[in-house]
């Protein structure tokens, strides 16, 4: 996507040959800034504390940070430390263990010397796969605006809502959520996005908004509690949402309060729809509320909020009381039976296991 007018992808290959760079996403709105990973350590670092974030970009990073260990070290012990290492990171996104597994099954075939070499090669891959990827979903999710639109009285805009940030900042390029609606957006047809703001982290708030506001997308940001108000009103057309592992079966695991939003879709019969790249399918696993790791991030995240002051400097407030405790489960899970359909870089399935397999028959 561009910035100012200068295309950028969310992770890329620095000048020096040695290392990485990344938009610094916990600088955002307030500030577009690239930073440099040169290490395993910095790598981990950046998806723990949400440099990069988004499911398919944390697998993205990880499989970059692989390169950056196996340039240091890449022994036997080497590799897997550093898979390790990565893993243990984040634990909902199952991009993150699908793209550590690609690099560490290709590179471990190899002598040490070649193991750097071809870890560099498959992170170039994973990005411009999950670009791809990106492309497909936009193209089976297009026709879904498209369909409303033509409902719509001539000029009467398609009300999106969206939950996080699904977007370009979440993949490596276009994004998963997002790209339906650029590519409905590219091609014309009026919309407008609602976006959820997305407490704790605020994704949404400073994320989505930021990505919209930069291609132009009409839209407007609301709390999390205004979704459920604005269907009962007609507001809202369709939501799209993304996801950090979808199960065999169709359950949907994405950010936290994604369920609420399909509950109230599903009570008021507007079509609920997960952006799905292959990446965050979880094959091995089919209940959803059971089996998948929920992320639960510190307790200052919901205690404290940072913004930008008056000044213009960023600063850091207390919201709540001292001393009372906090919880910040990160992800939850959407069942399949509230799902309308995955949207897919293969098309679009029903939210189930035969509607999966009928578009991944092999995997
Ligand atoms: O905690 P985050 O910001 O990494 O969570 C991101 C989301 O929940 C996105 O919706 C998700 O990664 C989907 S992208 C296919």
């Amino acid at each position: 996507m561009n910035v100012s007018g200068r295309p950028y992808r969310t992770i890329w290959p620095a000048a020096d040959g040695m290392s990485v760079e990344i938009i610094d996403q916990t600088r955002l709105p307030h500030a577009f800034a690239a930073a440099r990973l040169t290490t395993l350590d910095e790598a981990a670092h950046a998806i723990r504390a949400m440099l990069v974030r988004g499911a398919p970009l944390i697998g993205a990073t990880a499989a970059w940070g692989m390169w950056l260990a196996l340039r240091a070290d890449a022994s036997d012990a080497g590799l897997s430390h550093a898979h390790a290492t990565l893993l243990a990171t984040r634990p909902t996104a199952v991009n993150l263990r699908w793209a550590l597994d690609r690099v560490r099954a290709q590179v471990a075939l190899l002598a040490p010397a070649a193991r750097a070499a071809t870890a560099h090669r498959l992170a170039v891959e994973i990005c411009d796969e999950d670009v791809a990827v990106n492309r497909g979903i936009a193209a089976a999710g297009l026709p879904l605006l498209r369909a409303i639109a033509a409902r719509k009285a001539a000029g009467e805009r398609v009300n999106v809502l969206t939950h996080c940030n699904a977007g370009w900042l979440a993949g490596v390029d276009l994004g998963m959520a997002t790209a339906p609606i650029y590519a409905a957006h590219d091609a014309g047809i009026p919309l407008h996005v609602w976006v959820d703001e997305t407490r704790p982290r605020n994704q949404g708030a400073s994320l989505t908004a930021w990505e919209l506001l930069n291609h132009g997308v009409p839209h407007t940001v609301i709390v999390d509690n205004a979704g459920g108000h604005l269907m009962q009103r007609g507001q809202v057309d369709l939501v799209i949402v993304g996801t950090d592992r979808t199960t065999a079966t169709g359950d949907v695991c994405n950010k936290i309060g994604t369920y609420l939003k399909a509950l109230a879709a599903r009570d008021n019969g507007v079509p609920f729809y997960a952006a799905v790249p292959s990446s965050s399918i979880d094959w091995t696993i089919r209940d959803g509320l059971r089996e998948i790791p929920i992320e639960e991030r510190a307790a200052r995240e919901v205690t404290h909020l940072t913004g930008r002051l008056a000044d213009g400097t960023i600063g850091t407030v207390a919201l709540t009381p001292t001393g009372s405790p906090a919880a910040n489960p990160a992800f939850d899970v959407t069942p399949a039976r509230l799902v309308t359909g995955l949207i897919t870089e293969r098309g679009v399935a029903e939210a189930s296991e035969a509607g999966l397999r009928r578009l991944f028959p092999a995997v």
